[in-house]
């Protein structure tokens, strides 16, 4: 068959499939071919249907609400692990294609989207030469005869990383080996030696088996949710500051989330430094002036898919008024089928040209910001592959649009939290030494001495002249790491500002 018919037939194929239904990534043109292979090799074959509810409950340890059909549980499961581990797939396919002759030439879908898999099955679920030969029997015989691909499957079996690795960069080894941006860890590497940067890879790579997860449940559910755990043998740990919080192991999210009891509760399963994020909002917003705010008027800047907008609710009284914005039309969607209290209302709208008449309005906003996504590897691997100088400028530019306009409309007194899931400082540590420089009314407020601490900014910070209270802005900074914490990358800041200034910021 010609290539550009085989393509076709592919195409044909791949639409059968409700792939939009999962996906979470934009389509780049290697994620469409990976889409395409595996939506082929699926239809060519009937026994897959059969490793289905393997790959389900695989999958499961990672994603807490995985209810989907059997096409797409065995497509986004490969889907995610191929693009988890496609730099080093790739390598090895390209290292270990040499050499095997083909019957005719090979189309890039083969190459760049069942090779993979094949790569994938290989060196992660060591599936045997025939189980392979099987599955894709009406798929490569077109164009490999069995010896040929026998002689490919062994070459794949027997790679040595060692050997592939001899002679390269420190860096380059480590993103292969652990599947890694290289751009990442060169970002990585500018804030910490090499011993804590492989910790922290490693720590990444693990931490959908290892990693710790947060429970917020509401105060009169404590003993019930206690209960819940306890006939399910899930161990857990009630934070011993902020006792709403319960921590669990990654591994036992799927039974929690599967549970009828825990969702009568209305326990949200969530990252812990999220939770933390809201917490901290809260606990600064008591420690300034509690009596100055009620009843609250609070900002969710960025608030879809309004995860956090449940929590943040969880936290007020009927009287207090919550407004969750996002930019984004179908995200936007994703709040609103949320079912909220009455005191929520949902706009769409630009933080940047914000829709709101008052400046200095909110008593709470909370900006969980859009970021590289940098500290959520394990959850979104298909971000890894878009780390790039433009992808961070690019953010870090939103960012600081984002908080100049989300700090007008707060009022004197009044607490903005700032959040993101990114490892790297200029989302984060380095913005507020800007922002301290440029926003006069704006101060650091301490966050519970609990939190860990964040990059050390000293040096950074000395070279602006006027931040002469490094000290306060380090406190009311947080970092959570999959190293340190078990958690996801996460940072968290909270400032006020100054209510003297209450005319100059109207000024603004
Ligand atoms: C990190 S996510 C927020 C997650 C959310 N807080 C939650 O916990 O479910 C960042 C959000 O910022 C939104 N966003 C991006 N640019 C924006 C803008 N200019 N104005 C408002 N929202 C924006 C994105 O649509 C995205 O939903």
């Amino acid at each position: 068959m010609k290539k550009k018919n085989f393509e076709q037939q592919l195409k044909k194929e791949s639409n059968l499939v409700n792939l939009k239904k999962n996906d979470v990534y934009i389509a780049s043109d290697s994620l469409s071919i990976i889409l395409r292979a595996l939506s082929m090799i699926f239809h060519s074959n009937s026994k897959i249907s059969q490793s289905s509810s393997r790959i389900s409950q695989s999958y499961s340890k990672i994603s807490s609400n995985f209810s989907l059909n059997i096409n797409s549980n065995w497509i986004y499961h490969y889907k995610v692990e191929i693009i988890r581990y496609q730099n080093q797939l790739q390598y090895i396919v390209r290292k270990t294609f040499r050499g095997v002759k083909t019957k005719k030439e090979i189309p890039s879908l083969l190459k760049n989207g069942i090779f993979l898999y094949i790569a994938y099955r290989i060196r992660y679920e060591h599936a045997s030469f025939e189980d392979l030969w099987q599955e894709l029997y009406s798929l490569l015989p077109k164009y490999l005869i069995k010896k040929q691909f026998s002689y490919f499957y062994r070459r794949i079996k027997s790679f040595n990383w060692d050997i592939a690795l001899k002679g390269k960069s420190l860096i380059e080894q480590q993103s292969l080996l652990f599947a890694m941006p290289s751009f990442f860890l060169n970002q990585m590497s500018k804030i910490m030696d090499d011993h804590s940067l492989k910790g922290q890879i490693k720590a990444i790579s693990t931490i959908n088996e290892k990693g710790l997860f947060g429970v917020f449940v509401k105060s009169n559910n404590h003993e019930k949710f206690e209960r819940i755990c306890k006939k399910n043998q899930i161990i857990f740990e009630q934070h011993s500051k902020f006792p709403s919080l319960f921590i669990i192991e990654s591994k036992f999210k799927p039974i929690l989330n599967s549970q009828l009891d825990f969702k009568k509760i209305g326990g949200y399963i969530q990252e812990i430094p999220s939770i933390l994020s809201i917490y901290a909002g809260f606990h600064a917003i008591g420690t300034v002036n509690a009596k100055y705010f009620h009843p609250l008027m609070i900002l969710d800047y960025c608030a879809a898919p309004g995860s956090k907008t449940r929590i943040i609710s969880s936290f007020t009284s009927e009287n207090d008024k919550i407004i969750a914005q996002d930019i984004h039309t179908q995200r936007v969607r994703l709040i609103s089928s949320l079912s909220f209290e009455e005191n929520i209302n949902i706009i769409q709208s630009d933080g940047i040209n914000p829709c709101f008449r008052e400046i200095n309005n909110f008593d709470l906003i909370f900006l969980d910001a859009p970021c590289t996504g940098s500290g959520t590897f394990h959850s979104n691997p298909g971000i890894k592959w878009r780390q790039s100088p433009n992808f961070l400028q690019k953010h870090v530019l939103l960012q600081k649009e984002l908080f100049y306009h989300a700090f007008r409309l707060l009022k004197p007194g009044g607490i903005i939290v700032y959040s993101t899931c990114s490892m790297y400082p200029e989302e984060n540590e380095l913005h507020f030494i800007d922002f301290i420089y440029d926003l006069k009314p704006l101060i650091p407020v301490s966050l519970p001495s609990w939190y860990p601490s964040s990059y050390s900014i000293e040096q950074i910070a000395r070279k602006k002249s006027n931040i002469c209270d490094i000290l306060s802005l380090q406190k009311a900074m947080s970092r959570f790491s999959p190293l340190h914490n078990h958690t996801a990358g996460f940072f968290i800041a909270t400032f006020t500002k100054i209510k003297k200034s209450l005319n100059s910021s109207n000024s603004q």
